[in-house]
């Protein structure tokens, strides 16, 4: 179970971070296509805030503490900060790894919580796989060359 919990916690804390830089590109994006950005970038950050909440409680539902401070947060997300402001494209390119980076530590986490019968949980994270899957797709059809 400590396992599990852990792994939620890094998977919570990857989320939070996706969110928070998503939410900050949105924010900072600039260029001939600004506005398209900047809403896409608006929906993206407003599916994954909304299952935050959600997040945090499955984690007090396997009876675990949730992490109080950015520093521990900090210590737990696999998602590398961003300092700068990159220009669109790498600002997408940059979420689009995040998401694929995102979607391989919740399919980690969903097997965990399968193999320790917390069906509730995993329901919940195949749902969150889903939303970033949803994402990922935006994000690449944004960068896309076309032929
Ligand atoms: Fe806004």
């Amino acid at each position: 179970m400590e396992k599990l919990v852990q792994l939620t916690r890094i998977a919570f804390s990857s989320t939070f971070s996706f969110y928070v830089k998503a939410h900050s590109f949105h924010w900072n994006v600039e260029g001939r296509d600004f506005y398209e950005y900047h809403k896409l970038f608006e929906e993206i950050y407003e599916e994954v805030y909304g299952s935050i909440d959600a997040f945090a409680e499955n984690i007090r539902k396997l009876d675990a503490y949730m992490p109080t401070s950015y520093h521990t947060l900090s210590m737990l997300t696999r998602i590398e900060d961003e300092d700068r402001v990159p220009n669109k494209d790498q600002m997408v390119q940059e979420l689009l790894m995040d998401s694929e980076k995102i979607l391989i530590i919740l399919k980690k986490n969903y097997d965990a919580a399968e193999a320790a019968g917390e069906h509730g949980l995993s329901n919940f994270l195949a749902e969150r796989m889903d939303a970033h899957k949803k994402h990922a797709w935006f994000l690449r059809a944004s960068i896309k060359e076309q032929q």
